[in-house]
């Protein structure tokens, strides 16, 4: 808010993503508020609500059409209104094409390189400029002036930088691309990789997780447009226009607003063993995230069937929960995952499980944060293994509830977060073994050990808190403004 006030005076906030941050949907004839399962929301609503502004996002609840204003608008949070959501209304054709069809058929296995083969139709294609266009005349719409400041967030919306540009030609654009950028080889499968790039290109700012996705970015650029790249100045010029390329690794807020209104790690401990039906000897070890294929989810199973097989003390002595939001469920490869995940349970349960005790315990259901963070402060361990990940908030959020410094994390080299929390047991997700060596360290490691693990990971997220990530950004815009304003002026 003080970079904004100091360095941007005056400038309009404006957020578009796909995912609300808040839900409104119908339940038993009641309006029901849900926030949903992404690690976008986890970190944007914070900055949005210091910021306030107006945040523009696909309405998908059952009851948004009932919550907003005459102009598709409503104020939230609902308790504490500080900023403006406006809802976009999306029919089956536009949600099927541009949602379901290219953004998580075709770029999202494309980017994360998971091995789940992209599926690219012209008709969606289609779809997913047209909604792209969509949200860009909302934004034009929304925009008070000429010159806002729009955060455009992820996958969804490669065209949308360039639509907007050509129509508020001063605005600060800052894309930021949550999930991973592929090498330059395997992004030129997608075929319409030069529109995408050209889409992109229309924003000052493009921001990824990691630098070793920007230089995937910056490649492809360089293999498939005529393009000047400035390594020096991490920029790109391309018609006419620079955009600057760089990380930003993306965080939690610091401390967890929630935090405050939980109970101790050790009410938390009794309340979740109460209700899983652990008993009081059982370690748990836990696994967040959404039913999807890039989250290693069977690869953690797989490894907790050689540990069990490697280390049968643990057999009747750990327990695995599994909290798995359903996400994106109509599409084939998601349903084939959820499918073969209840397989895998009740085999693992079957071999090693007896007389009441199982090993593992999925629970596919929408989890609120408040339940989340709970599970955390209770747990012995975390496991974080995906094939592919931009960032990877859980680690984070797991790190960031664990105020007692106890617990251990386990985490996938190929996720974001391992190159910030080195103090976790860094795993290869493909390698079984590996993982099960990993947990058999973990259930065996001392409190003092994890103790000063836990303690320099909680400092590295305090840190590299989500309101440095953002003033990040907004700084790096500052400077931009300021220097083309500089130029107008001088000619
Ligand atoms: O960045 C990953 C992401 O796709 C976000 O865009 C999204 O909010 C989150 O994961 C959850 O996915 P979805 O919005 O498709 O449920």
């Amino acid at each position: 808010r003080r970079i904004l006030a100091d360095e941007l005076p005056d400038a309009q906030v404006i957020v578009v993503s796909n995912r609300e941050p808040y839900i409104h949907n119908l339940k038993d004839g009641e309006i029901e508020l849900i926030v949903p399962a992404s690690g976008l929301v986890s970190a944007l609503e914070p900055i949005t609500r210091a910021c306030g502004g107006t945040w523009i996002a696909y309405g998908g609840g059952s009851a948004d059409r009932l919550t907003v204003d005459a102009n598709d608008r409503v104020q939230v949070p609902p308790d504490n209104p500080s900023y403006v959501l406006r809802r976009v209304w999306l029919n089956q054709k536009e949600h099927d094409g541009y949602y379901l069809g290219f953004a998580n058929e075709g770029l999202w296995p494309l980017c994360h390189i998971v091995f789940t083969r992209p599926v690219f139709r012209a008709s969606d294609w289609e779809t997913y400029e047209a909604v792209n266009r969509k949200f860009a005349d909302i934004v034009v719409r929304e925009a008070r002036n000429q010159r806002p400041i729009v955060l455009v967030q992820d996958y969804h919306f490669a065209l949308l930088p360039r639509m907007i540009r050509a129509r508020l030609p001063e605005a600060i654009i800052i894309t930021f691309w949550h999930i991973p950028w592929p090498n330059s080889e395997v992004f030129s499968i997608c075929p319409w990789r030069e529109k995408i790039l050209d889409g992109l290109l229309g924003s000052s700012i493009i921001g990824f997780h990691t630098q070793f996705h920007c230089n995937n970015f910056t490649q492809s650029v360089d293999r498939f447009l005529e393009s000047r790249i400035e390594r020096e100045d991490a920029a790109i010029s391309y018609g006419g226009q620079a955009s600057l390329v760089h990380a930003y690794p993306i965080s939690i807020e610091w401390p967890p607003a929630l935090l405050e209104s939980l109970p101790p790690v050790a009410d938390c401990r009794r309340a979740v063993r109460r209700k899983y039906g652990l008993a009081d000897d059982v370690r748990l070890c836990v696994g967040v995230e959404r039913l999807d294929y890039t989250k290693g989810i069977l690869d953690r199973f797989h490894a907790l069937e050689d540990l069990f097989e490697r280390h049968p003390e643990w057999i009747g002595k750990l327990t695995f929960l599994q909290i798995a939001a359903p996400s994106r469920g109509t599409l084939p490869a998601y349903r084939r995952l959820h499918e073969e995940c209840v397989r895998c349970v009740e085999d693992l349960n079957r071999r090693f499980g007896h007389d009441g005790y199982k090993p593992v315990l999925m629970v596919a259901e929408h989890h609120s944060q408040r339940r989340v963070y709970e599970i955390y402060r209770a747990a012995d361990l975390c496991m974080v293994t995906s094939l592919h990940d931009g960032m990877n908030l859980v680690a984070k959020e797991f790190v960031a509830a664990r105020d007692d410094e106890q617990g251990v994390l386990l985490l996938s080299t190929f996720a974001g977060a391992s190159k910030e929390l080195l103090e976790a047991l860094i795993v290869n997700p493909y390698d079984a073994a590996m993982m099960a060596d990993a947990l058999q360290q973990a259930l065996t490691m001392p409190a003092d050990e994890q103790q000063s693990r836990m303690r320099r990971m909680r400092e590295i997220v305090r840190d590299n808190n989500v309101y440095r990530w953002a003033g990040s950004m907004l700084l790096d815009a500052a400077r931009l403004r300021k220097r083309s304003d500089t130029e107008r002026v001088t000619t």
